[in-house]
Protein backbone atom coordinates (compact mmCIF):
# COMPACT_ATOMS: atom_id res chain seq x y z
CA UNK A 1 0.00 0.00 0.00
CA UNK A 2 1.04 3.67 -0.11
CA UNK A 3 2.29 5.39 1.85
CA UNK A 4 -0.43 8.75 2.44
CA UNK A 5 1.98 11.78 1.16
CA UNK A 6 2.22 14.54 3.37
CA UNK A 7 1.47 18.04 2.78
CA UNK A 8 3.34 21.49 3.83
CA UNK A 9 0.86 23.08 6.40
CA UNK A 10 -2.19 25.85 5.12
CA UNK A 11 -0.66 29.39 4.44
CA UNK A 12 3.20 28.24 4.78
CA UNK A 13 4.69 27.99 1.64
CA UNK A 14 7.62 26.40 -0.16
CA UNK A 15 9.72 28.47 -2.09
CA UNK A 16 11.05 26.46 -4.90
CA UNK A 17 14.26 27.29 -6.80
CA UNK A 18 12.91 29.08 -10.07
CA UNK A 19 10.91 31.47 -7.56
CA UNK A 20 13.59 31.63 -4.91
CA UNK A 21 16.13 33.82 -7.42
CA UNK A 22 13.65 36.55 -6.92
CA UNK A 23 13.91 36.41 -3.14
CA UNK A 24 17.49 36.11 -3.35
CA UNK A 25 17.58 39.38 -5.78
CA UNK A 26 15.46 41.48 -3.03
CA UNK A 27 17.08 40.55 -0.36
CA UNK A 28 20.88 41.02 -1.66
CA UNK A 29 19.45 44.19 -2.71
CA UNK A 30 18.11 44.89 0.34
CA UNK A 31 21.18 43.89 2.41
CA UNK A 32 23.35 46.17 0.29
CA UNK A 33 20.56 49.44 0.60
CA UNK A 34 20.82 48.55 4.58
CA UNK A 35 24.92 48.16 4.95
CA UNK A 36 25.01 52.19 2.69
CA UNK A 37 23.05 53.36 5.36
CA UNK A 38 24.51 52.40 8.05
CA UNK A 39 22.38 49.27 9.25
CA UNK A 40 24.00 46.11 10.50
CA UNK A 41 22.45 42.83 10.71
CA UNK A 42 21.26 41.38 14.05
CA UNK A 43 19.53 38.35 14.82
CA UNK A 44 17.05 37.16 17.25
CA UNK A 45 15.44 33.89 18.11
CA UNK A 46 11.73 32.66 16.28
CA UNK A 47 10.40 31.59 19.74
CA UNK A 48 9.93 34.26 22.43
CA UNK A 49 8.11 34.12 25.82
CA UNK A 50 4.40 34.58 24.92
CA UNK A 51 4.49 38.10 27.28
CA UNK A 52 6.79 39.63 25.41
CA UNK A 53 3.80 40.22 22.78
CA UNK A 54 0.95 40.64 25.02
CA UNK A 55 3.12 43.38 25.89
CA UNK A 56 5.10 44.90 23.51
CA UNK A 57 1.70 44.55 20.43
CA UNK A 58 -0.59 45.47 22.58
CA UNK A 59 -3.23 42.33 24.20
CA UNK A 60 -6.26 44.26 22.42
CA UNK A 61 -4.79 43.84 18.83
CA UNK A 62 -5.57 41.31 15.76
CA UNK A 63 -2.18 39.57 16.06
CA UNK A 64 -2.34 38.81 20.07
CA UNK A 65 -6.09 38.76 20.34
CA UNK A 66 -6.80 36.05 17.30
CA UNK A 67 -3.26 35.24 15.66
CA UNK A 68 -0.26 33.82 17.81
CA UNK A 69 0.82 30.67 17.66
CA UNK A 70 1.87 29.69 20.95
CA UNK A 71 2.40 26.36 22.87
CA UNK A 72 3.36 25.47 26.33
CA UNK A 73 6.74 24.63 26.61
CA UNK A 74 6.39 21.07 27.50
CA UNK A 75 8.93 20.37 30.24
CA UNK A 76 7.76 23.84 32.32
CA UNK A 77 4.56 24.70 30.77
CA UNK A 78 5.79 28.18 29.98
CA UNK A 79 3.69 29.85 27.27
CA UNK A 80 5.99 30.59 24.19
CA UNK A 81 4.89 31.99 21.08
CA UNK A 82 6.64 31.96 17.34
CA UNK A 83 7.20 35.26 16.90
CA UNK A 84 4.47 37.41 14.99
CA UNK A 85 7.01 40.12 14.29
CA UNK A 86 10.34 41.15 14.92
CA UNK A 87 10.41 44.74 17.14
CA UNK A 88 9.49 43.34 20.03
CA UNK A 89 12.55 40.84 20.06
CA UNK A 90 14.82 43.33 18.57
CA UNK A 91 14.23 46.08 21.35
CA UNK A 92 13.85 42.69 24.28
CA UNK A 93 17.60 41.80 22.86
CA UNK A 94 18.61 45.03 22.87
CA UNK A 95 17.58 45.62 26.43
CA UNK A 96 19.44 42.25 27.36
CA UNK A 97 22.82 43.24 25.85
CA UNK A 98 22.62 47.07 26.99
CA UNK A 99 23.27 47.49 22.88
CA UNK A 100 21.93 51.22 22.94
CA UNK A 101 24.00 51.67 26.25
CA UNK A 102 26.67 53.72 24.80
CA UNK A 103 25.28 54.62 21.63
CA UNK A 104 22.29 54.28 19.05
CA UNK A 105 22.26 51.33 16.90
CA UNK A 106 21.40 51.02 13.39
CA UNK A 107 19.87 47.38 12.90
CA UNK A 108 18.28 45.07 10.47
CA UNK A 109 16.98 41.43 10.55
CA UNK A 110 15.28 39.15 8.14
CA UNK A 111 13.31 35.65 8.63
CA UNK A 112 9.64 34.11 8.57
CA UNK A 113 6.92 35.52 10.78
CA UNK A 114 3.87 33.81 12.04
CA UNK A 115 0.26 34.71 12.33
CA UNK A 116 -2.91 32.67 12.25
CA UNK A 117 -4.58 34.38 9.59
CA UNK A 118 -6.98 33.81 6.91
CA UNK A 119 -4.54 32.95 3.75
CA UNK A 120 -5.10 34.29 0.48
CA UNK A 121 -2.98 35.85 -2.14
CA UNK A 122 -0.25 38.60 -0.24
CA UNK A 123 -1.76 37.06 2.84
CA UNK A 124 -0.14 33.86 4.50
CA UNK A 125 0.46 32.20 7.61
CA UNK A 126 4.25 31.88 7.95
CA UNK A 127 5.84 35.09 6.07
CA UNK A 128 8.44 36.70 5.52
CA UNK A 129 10.19 39.91 6.29
CA UNK A 130 12.77 42.39 6.06
CA UNK A 131 13.11 44.39 9.45
CA UNK A 132 14.76 47.58 9.95
CA UNK A 133 14.81 49.45 13.63
CA UNK A 134 16.67 52.46 14.92
CA UNK A 135 17.41 52.56 18.08
CA UNK A 136 18.08 55.46 19.95
CA UNK A 137 17.27 57.93 17.57
CA UNK A 138 14.90 60.90 19.09
CA UNK A 139 14.78 63.14 16.21
CA UNK A 140 12.85 62.97 12.91
CA UNK A 141 15.28 62.98 10.53
CA UNK A 142 15.81 59.07 11.27
CA UNK A 143 12.07 58.56 10.57
CA UNK A 144 12.40 60.37 7.15
CA UNK A 145 15.72 58.62 6.02
CA UNK A 146 14.33 55.07 6.66
CA UNK A 147 11.35 56.03 4.27
CA UNK A 148 13.87 57.56 1.75
CA UNK A 149 16.02 54.26 1.94
CA UNK A 150 12.72 52.22 1.24
CA UNK A 151 12.37 55.02 -2.11
CA UNK A 152 15.68 54.24 -3.05
CA UNK A 153 15.25 50.73 -2.63
CA UNK A 154 12.22 50.56 -4.81
CA UNK A 155 14.28 52.46 -7.21
CA UNK A 156 17.24 50.02 -7.72
CA UNK A 157 14.37 46.85 -7.99
CA UNK A 158 12.33 49.22 -10.81
CA UNK A 159 9.28 48.88 -9.20
CA UNK A 160 7.00 51.63 -10.04
CA UNK A 161 3.80 52.92 -8.40
CA UNK A 162 4.31 52.42 -4.71
CA UNK A 163 2.66 55.42 -2.94
CA UNK A 164 3.61 56.40 0.66
CA UNK A 165 0.90 56.84 3.53
CA UNK A 166 2.32 58.65 6.21
CA UNK A 167 0.65 59.63 9.56
CA UNK A 168 1.90 60.98 13.30
CA UNK A 169 -0.70 59.68 15.70
CA UNK A 170 0.81 62.10 18.19
CA UNK A 171 2.31 61.00 21.78
CA UNK A 172 0.54 59.25 24.92
CA UNK A 173 -1.15 62.14 26.02
CA UNK A 174 -2.44 62.79 22.75
CA UNK A 175 -3.66 59.66 21.78
CA UNK A 176 -5.35 59.33 25.40
CA UNK A 177 -7.16 62.65 24.17
CA UNK A 178 -7.88 61.35 20.94
CA UNK A 179 -8.97 58.10 22.22
CA UNK A 180 -11.78 60.20 24.59
CA UNK A 181 -12.62 62.07 21.65
CA UNK A 182 -12.74 58.75 19.36
CA UNK A 183 -14.88 57.03 22.36
CA UNK A 184 -17.41 60.05 22.69
CA UNK A 185 -17.86 60.35 18.71
CA UNK A 186 -18.57 56.64 18.06
CA UNK A 187 -20.58 56.14 21.80
CA UNK A 188 -22.92 58.84 20.05
CA UNK A 189 -23.11 56.87 16.78
CA UNK A 190 -23.08 52.90 18.76
CA UNK A 191 -26.20 52.05 17.21
CA UNK A 192 -24.51 52.39 13.53
CA UNK A 193 -21.44 50.01 14.28
CA UNK A 194 -20.60 46.91 13.59
CA UNK A 195 -20.03 44.05 16.36
CA UNK A 196 -16.33 43.68 15.72
CA UNK A 197 -16.53 47.85 16.64
CA UNK A 198 -18.76 47.82 19.47
CA UNK A 199 -16.00 45.59 21.45
CA UNK A 200 -13.41 47.92 19.96
CA UNK A 201 -15.15 51.01 21.26
CA UNK A 202 -14.50 49.44 25.01
CA UNK A 203 -10.77 48.04 23.98
CA UNK A 204 -8.84 50.01 21.42
CA UNK A 205 -11.33 52.29 20.09
CA UNK A 206 -8.31 53.62 18.10
CA UNK A 207 -8.75 50.52 16.06
CA UNK A 208 -12.67 51.16 14.55
CA UNK A 209 -11.19 53.83 12.78
CA UNK A 210 -8.89 50.88 10.33
CA UNK A 211 -12.55 48.48 9.64
CA UNK A 212 -12.76 47.94 6.05
CA UNK A 213 -16.54 46.89 6.44
CA UNK A 214 -18.05 49.22 3.97
CA UNK A 215 -21.43 50.22 6.51
CA UNK A 216 -19.04 51.77 8.36
CA UNK A 217 -17.14 54.19 6.17
CA UNK A 218 -19.29 57.60 6.35
CA UNK A 219 -19.11 57.22 10.49
CA UNK A 220 -15.41 56.76 10.41
CA UNK A 221 -14.90 59.85 7.76
CA UNK A 222 -16.26 62.08 10.24
CA UNK A 223 -14.57 60.66 13.16
CA UNK A 224 -12.22 62.93 15.57
CA UNK A 225 -8.58 63.09 14.05
CA UNK A 226 -5.56 62.67 16.09
CA UNK A 227 -4.20 65.71 13.82
CA UNK A 228 -6.80 68.01 15.00
CA UNK A 229 -5.78 66.93 18.43
CA UNK A 230 -2.33 68.39 18.64
CA UNK A 231 -1.58 71.42 19.91
CA UNK A 232 -0.23 74.12 17.32
CA UNK A 233 3.55 73.77 18.93
CA UNK A 234 3.34 70.68 20.49
CA UNK A 235 6.61 68.35 20.11
CA UNK A 236 4.57 65.55 18.29
CA UNK A 237 3.38 68.64 15.25
CA UNK A 238 6.96 69.58 14.86
CA UNK A 239 8.19 66.11 14.83
CA UNK A 240 5.53 65.59 11.82
CA UNK A 241 6.36 68.96 10.08
CA UNK A 242 10.04 67.40 10.47
CA UNK A 243 9.29 64.34 8.48
CA UNK A 244 7.17 65.92 6.02
CA UNK A 245 9.86 68.88 4.92
CA UNK A 246 12.94 66.33 5.01
CA UNK A 247 10.92 64.03 2.74
CA UNK A 248 9.71 66.97 0.30
CA UNK A 249 13.21 67.88 0.53
CA UNK A 250 14.13 64.44 -1.25
CA UNK A 251 11.79 64.99 -3.45
CA UNK A 252 9.29 62.19 -2.18
CA UNK A 253 5.67 62.12 -2.77
CA UNK A 254 3.20 61.36 -0.15
CA UNK A 255 0.13 61.55 1.21
CA UNK A 256 -1.23 62.12 4.67
CA UNK A 257 -3.86 59.97 5.72
CA UNK A 258 -5.55 60.68 8.85
CA UNK A 259 -7.17 57.08 8.99
CA UNK A 260 -3.32 55.20 8.91
CA UNK A 261 -3.08 53.86 12.69
CA UNK A 262 -1.52 50.13 11.91
CA UNK A 263 -2.41 47.55 13.26
CA UNK A 264 0.00 46.94 16.38
CA UNK A 265 0.01 49.44 19.88
CA UNK A 266 3.51 50.53 20.01
CA UNK A 267 3.33 53.24 17.59
CA UNK A 268 3.64 57.01 18.57
CA UNK A 269 3.87 59.63 16.07
CA UNK A 270 5.02 58.74 12.87
CA UNK A 271 3.41 55.27 11.37
CA UNK A 272 4.24 54.84 7.59
CA UNK A 273 3.40 52.52 4.72
CA UNK A 274 4.56 51.98 1.29
CA UNK A 275 1.35 50.68 -0.78
CA UNK A 276 0.50 49.36 -4.17
CA UNK A 277 -2.22 48.82 -6.06
CA UNK A 278 -1.51 45.50 -7.70
CA UNK A 279 -2.03 43.70 -5.22
CA UNK A 280 -5.41 43.82 -4.25
CA UNK A 281 -6.94 43.70 -0.55
CA UNK A 282 -2.86 42.97 0.39
CA UNK A 283 -1.74 46.23 -1.13
CA UNK A 284 0.70 47.35 2.03
CA UNK A 285 4.38 46.17 0.98
CA UNK A 286 6.07 48.14 4.57
CA UNK A 287 5.16 49.57 7.33
CA UNK A 288 6.85 50.79 10.23
CA UNK A 289 6.95 54.06 12.40
CA UNK A 290 8.18 55.55 15.55
CA UNK A 291 7.87 53.52 19.08
CA UNK A 292 9.42 55.60 21.71
CA UNK A 293 7.38 54.15 24.54
CA UNK A 294 8.62 50.24 24.00
CA UNK A 295 11.64 50.36 25.51
CA UNK A 296 10.48 51.11 28.59
CA UNK A 297 7.22 49.27 28.31
CA UNK A 298 9.54 46.15 27.77
CA UNK A 299 11.25 47.25 31.43
CA UNK A 300 14.42 48.90 29.60
CA UNK A 301 15.43 52.17 29.55
CA UNK A 302 13.26 55.14 27.57
CA UNK A 303 14.97 54.78 24.41
CA UNK A 304 13.11 56.37 21.09
CA UNK A 305 13.42 54.74 18.03
CA UNK A 306 11.87 53.80 14.54
CA UNK A 307 11.47 51.05 12.14
CA UNK A 308 9.88 49.38 9.50
CA UNK A 309 9.52 45.74 7.66
CA UNK A 310 8.95 44.71 5.03
CA UNK A 311 6.73 41.87 3.15
CA UNK A 312 9.01 40.18 1.25
CA UNK A 313 6.33 37.65 -0.33
CA UNK A 314 4.57 40.65 -1.47
CA UNK A 315 7.33 41.95 -2.92
CA UNK A 316 8.29 39.11 -4.49
CA UNK A 317 4.70 38.75 -6.72
CA UNK A 318 5.35 42.74 -7.32
CA UNK A 319 8.67 41.46 -8.68
CA UNK A 320 6.65 38.56 -10.96
CA UNK A 321 3.76 40.46 -11.78
CA UNK A 322 6.38 42.83 -13.55
CA UNK A 323 7.68 40.17 -15.63
CA UNK A 324 11.00 40.35 -13.34
CA UNK A 325 12.83 37.01 -13.59
CA UNK A 326 16.46 37.04 -12.11
CA UNK A 327 18.94 34.40 -13.47
CA UNK A 328 20.43 31.50 -11.95
CA UNK A 329 22.41 29.88 -15.11
CA UNK A 330 25.88 28.60 -14.85
CA UNK A 331 28.37 29.63 -16.82
CA UNK A 332 29.44 26.58 -17.70
CA UNK A 333 28.04 22.88 -17.38
CA UNK A 334 31.08 20.06 -17.63
CA UNK A 335 30.18 17.23 -19.60
CA UNK A 336 32.74 14.19 -19.25
CA UNK A 337 32.78 10.49 -20.62
CA UNK A 338 34.78 7.87 -19.12
CA UNK A 339 36.22 7.03 -16.13
CA UNK A 340 39.73 8.50 -16.87
CA UNK A 341 37.91 11.96 -17.80
CA UNK A 342 36.09 12.74 -14.40
CA UNK A 343 38.92 14.17 -12.40
CA UNK A 344 40.26 16.00 -15.41
CA UNK A 345 36.42 17.36 -15.67
CA UNK A 346 36.53 18.15 -11.55
CA UNK A 347 39.40 20.03 -11.27
CA UNK A 348 39.17 22.19 -14.59
CA UNK A 349 35.75 22.87 -12.61
CA UNK A 350 37.51 24.12 -9.34
CA UNK A 351 40.03 26.27 -11.90
CA UNK A 352 36.64 27.70 -13.12
CA UNK A 353 35.11 28.78 -9.71
CA UNK A 354 38.08 29.35 -8.36
CA UNK A 355 38.09 32.18 -10.86
CA UNK A 356 34.37 33.26 -10.08
CA UNK A 357 32.87 31.85 -12.85
CA UNK A 358 29.46 29.26 -12.06
CA UNK A 359 30.28 25.63 -13.24
CA UNK A 360 28.16 22.54 -13.11
CA UNK A 361 29.94 19.33 -13.24
CA UNK A 362 27.59 16.10 -14.47
CA UNK A 363 26.55 14.17 -12.75
CA UNK A 364 25.07 10.52 -12.76
CA UNK A 365 26.52 8.97 -15.97
CA UNK A 366 25.37 9.46 -19.16
CA UNK A 367 26.11 9.75 -22.83
CA UNK A 368 27.58 12.80 -24.44
CA UNK A 369 24.59 13.50 -26.42
CA UNK A 370 22.46 13.04 -22.88
CA UNK A 371 24.73 15.39 -20.79
CA UNK A 372 24.68 17.62 -23.62
CA UNK A 373 20.96 17.58 -23.34
CA UNK A 374 20.89 18.45 -19.28
CA UNK A 375 23.98 20.79 -20.40
CA UNK A 376 21.57 23.26 -22.65
CA UNK A 377 18.43 22.57 -20.23
CA UNK A 378 20.39 23.72 -17.30
CA UNK A 379 21.17 26.88 -19.28
CA UNK A 380 24.72 27.07 -19.31
CA UNK A 381 26.33 29.85 -21.54
CA UNK A 382 29.11 26.87 -22.62
CA UNK A 383 29.37 23.29 -22.29
CA UNK A 384 32.80 22.31 -21.58
CA UNK A 385 33.64 18.39 -23.11
CA UNK A 386 36.06 16.26 -20.98
CA UNK A 387 36.67 12.23 -22.73
CA UNK A 388 39.03 10.69 -23.61
CA UNK A 389 40.85 12.65 -26.30
CA UNK A 390 41.20 15.54 -23.79
CA UNK A 391 42.74 13.40 -21.44
CA UNK A 392 45.04 12.37 -23.78
CA UNK A 393 46.32 15.68 -24.66
CA UNK A 394 45.01 17.47 -21.30
CA UNK A 395 42.70 20.20 -22.74
CA UNK A 396 39.36 20.68 -22.61
CA UNK A 397 36.81 20.99 -25.40
CA UNK A 398 34.80 24.22 -25.11
CA UNK A 399 31.43 24.26 -26.85
CA UNK A 400 29.26 27.53 -26.90
CA UNK A 401 25.90 27.40 -26.19
CA UNK A 402 24.38 30.84 -25.69
CA UNK A 403 27.41 32.97 -26.63
CA UNK A 404 28.57 34.34 -29.71
CA UNK A 405 32.09 32.28 -29.98
CA UNK A 406 33.76 29.55 -32.12
CA UNK A 407 34.10 26.11 -30.26
CA UNK A 408 37.78 25.59 -29.21
CA UNK A 409 40.16 23.66 -27.47
CA UNK A 410 42.16 25.26 -24.85
CA UNK A 411 44.62 23.63 -22.04
CA UNK A 412 42.86 23.37 -18.32
CA UNK A 413 44.85 26.79 -17.40
CA UNK A 414 43.13 29.34 -20.32
CA UNK A 415 39.95 28.01 -20.03
CA UNK A 416 38.37 30.55 -17.14
CA UNK A 417 40.33 33.08 -19.07
CA UNK A 418 38.80 32.55 -22.17
CA UNK A 419 35.26 31.96 -21.23
CA UNK A 420 35.57 35.48 -19.12
CA UNK A 421 36.63 37.72 -21.71
CA UNK A 422 33.04 36.13 -23.87
CA UNK A 423 30.57 36.80 -20.66
CA UNK A 424 32.11 40.25 -20.42
CA UNK A 425 31.91 40.82 -23.87
CA UNK A 426 27.89 39.54 -23.91
CA UNK A 427 27.20 42.21 -20.49
P1 LIG B 1 3.20 45.01 9.96
O1 LIG B 1 2.49 46.11 9.26
O2 LIG B 1 2.38 44.12 10.82
O3 LIG B 1 4.36 45.67 10.79
O4 LIG B 1 3.94 44.11 8.89
C1 LIG B 1 4.84 44.67 7.97
C2 LIG B 1 4.64 44.08 6.59
O5 LIG B 1 4.71 42.65 6.64
C3 LIG B 1 3.26 44.35 5.99
O6 LIG B 1 3.23 45.62 5.38
C4 LIG B 1 3.14 43.23 4.97
O7 LIG B 1 3.84 43.58 3.79
C5 LIG B 1 3.86 42.09 5.64
N1 LIG B 1 2.89 41.17 6.26
C6 LIG B 1 2.26 41.30 7.45
N2 LIG B 1 1.45 40.24 7.67
C7 LIG B 1 1.57 39.42 6.61
C8 LIG B 1 1.00 38.15 6.23
N3 LIG B 1 0.16 37.50 7.03
N4 LIG B 1 1.37 37.61 5.06
C9 LIG B 1 2.24 38.23 4.24
N5 LIG B 1 2.82 39.42 4.54
C10 LIG B 1 2.48 40.01 5.70
C11 LIG B 1 5.23 44.99 11.59
O8 LIG B 1 5.31 43.79 11.61
C12 LIG B 1 6.12 45.89 12.39
N6 LIG B 1 6.97 45.03 13.25
C13 LIG B 1 6.96 46.77 11.50
C14 LIG B 1 7.86 47.66 12.29
C15 LIG B 1 9.18 47.51 12.49
N7 LIG B 1 7.50 48.75 12.96
C16 LIG B 1 8.56 49.26 13.58
N8 LIG B 1 9.60 48.50 13.31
Amino acid sequence: MDAPTIQAVRGMNDVLPDEAVLWEHLEHAARKIFAQYGYRNLRVPIVEATGLFVRGIGDATDIVEHEMYSFEDRLNGESLTLRPEATAGIVRAAIEHHLTYERPQRVWTAGPMFRHERPQRGRYRQFHQLDVEALGFEGPDVDAEQIVMLSRLWEKLGLAGMSLHINTIGDPDERLAHRRALVAYFGEHAGALDEDSRRRLATNPLRILDSKNPSMQSIIAGAPKLVDQLGADSASRTHFEGVKAILSEAGIAFEVNARLVRGLDYYNRTVFEWVTDRLGAQGTVAGGGRYDGLFEQLGGKATAACGFAIGVERMVLLLKDGGRTAESVPDAYVVHVGEAAAPLARTTAERLRDAGLTVTVNAGGGSIKAQMRRADASGARWALIVGEDEVRSNRVALKPLRVAAEQVSLPPETVAKHIGATLERAE
